[in-house]
C-alpha cells in the first residue's frame, strides 16, 4: 500500500514497545490510529506521545484482550464506526514465557498461544473480510526470529512464533488464490529493547500457574533480559522498517540481517539430518 496518508492503522499491543513505535510511525505518515491493548494506561501514554508530535492526528482506543475473539471483533467495529475502514492491521500484541518445555504448564501454553497465535488469527478473522469488502488492505503479523530458529528454554514462545509465520504465509497464498488486493507482511526481528521480558505483568490471574523457578529457568530468563536490553536495533527503527515494508508490499521483514544467516544455517542442519540446530551454541 504505497500511500498511507489518511488511511486507518489498527495496532494491537499499542500500549508499549514496538506497538507504540508503530503508532508514532503511522501517525507521522498522516494515518488515523485505532489502538488496542490490555494495558489502558499504556494506550493513553502512547496517544499522548503521538499527539505531542502530531496534534491533528485522529485516533480511537479500546481495552482489548486479543486472545478473545469478541474483543478483537469489538476493535474492528470501533474502526468501522469511527473511521469507516481499516487499511493496515498490525497484529502485534505478544507475550513470552520461558522454562524447559517439559516444565511449562497448561496455563503457560494457554496464555502464550492465546495471545500470540489466537490473537493473530482473530485479527485476520475480524479485519480481512473488511479489507476484501473495501477492495484494499494490508495485514502485518509480528512473528520473531523465534519463528524460524529455536533457542533453548523458550519452547512455548518458539512454537507460537512458528505458528505466526505459518499463518502469515498461508494467508498470503489464500489471498492470492482469490485475487485480493490485500498485502501481507510477517515481521521477524531478533531481540530489541522493549517490555517483552516483563510479559508476566499482563498475565491473567486464572492462568497464573507457571513452570517452577529452577536455576536453569532463572539463568535463561536473565540471558533473555540481557539479550533484549542489549538489542542494537531500536523498536523505533524496527517500526520504521515495518511501515516501509507495508509501503513496498514486502512479505518477509528481517530487520536484523544476521537472522537470515541463522535460517540458512538451520536449513544446512536439516540437510545433515544429525543434531537439532541450536541458535545460541557457539555464538
Ligand atoms: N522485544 C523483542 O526482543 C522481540 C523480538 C521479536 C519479536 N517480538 C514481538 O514483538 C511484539 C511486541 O512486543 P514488544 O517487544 O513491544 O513487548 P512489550 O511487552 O513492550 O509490548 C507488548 C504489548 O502487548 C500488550 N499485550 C499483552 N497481552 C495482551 C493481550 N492479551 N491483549 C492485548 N494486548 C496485550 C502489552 O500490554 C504490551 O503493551 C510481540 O509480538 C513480541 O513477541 C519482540
Amino acid at each position: 500500500m504505497k500511500y498511507l496518508s489518511n488511511k486507518v492503522a489498527v495496532i494491537t499491543g499499542g500500549g508499549s514497545g514496538l506497538g507504540r513505535e508503530l503508532a508514532l510511525c503511522c501517525a507521522a505518515r498522516g494515518m488515523k490510529l485505532v489502538l488496542g491493548d490490555v494495558d489502558e494506561a499504556g494506550l493513553s501514554e502512547t496517544l499522548r506521545l503521538v499527539e505531542e508530535r502530531q496534534p491533528a492526528m485522529e485516533s480511537a482506543k479500546l481495552k482489548v484482550d486479543v486472545s478473545r475473539m469478541e474483543d478483537v471483533e469489538a476493535l474492528a467495529q470501533l474502526a468501522k464506526d469511527r473511521f469507516g475502514a481499516a487499511h493496515v492491521v498490525f497484529n502485534n500484541a505478544g507475550v513470552a514465557v520461558n522454562g524447559p518445555i517439559w516444565e511449562n504448564t497448561p496455563a503457560d501454553w494457554h496464555w502464550v498461544m492465546g495471545v500470540n497465535v489466537y490473537g493473530v488469527s482473530w485479527g485476520i478473522r475480524a479485519f480481512v473480510p473488511m479489507m476484501l469488502e473495501q477492495g484494499e488492505g494490508h495485514v502485518v503479523n509480528t512473528a520473531s526470529a523465534a519463528g524460524w530458529v529455536n533457542a533453548p528454554g523458550s519452547g512455548v514462545y518458539n512454537a507460537s512464533k512458528h505458528a505466526v509465520v505459518a499463518i502469515s504465509e498461508t494467508l498470503a497464498l489464500d489471498l492470492r488464490d482469490v485475487g485480493a488486493n490485500v498485502g501481507v507482511s510477517v515481521l521477524c526481528p531478533a531481540f530489541f529493547p522493549t517490555g517483552i521480558v516483563d510479559s508476566e505483568r499482563n498475565r491473567p490471574k486464572d492462568l497464573a500457574e507457571t513452570a517452577p523457578d529452577t536455576e536453569t529457568k532463572k539463568l535463561r530468563q536473565e540471558q533473555l533480559r540481557q539479550a533484549v536490553e542489549k538489542g542494537r536495533i531500536s523498536a523505533a527503527e524496527i517500526a520504521e522498517a515495518t511501515v516501509q515494508a507495508v509501503e513496498n508490499d514486502q512479505f518477509y521483514v528481517f530487520p536484523h540481517k544476521k537472522v537470515k544467516a541463522l535460517v540458512a544455517a538451520r536449513a544446512q542442519a536439516v540437510e545433515r539430518e544429525t543434531d537439532p540446530f541450536d541458535t545460541l551454541s557457539g555464538r
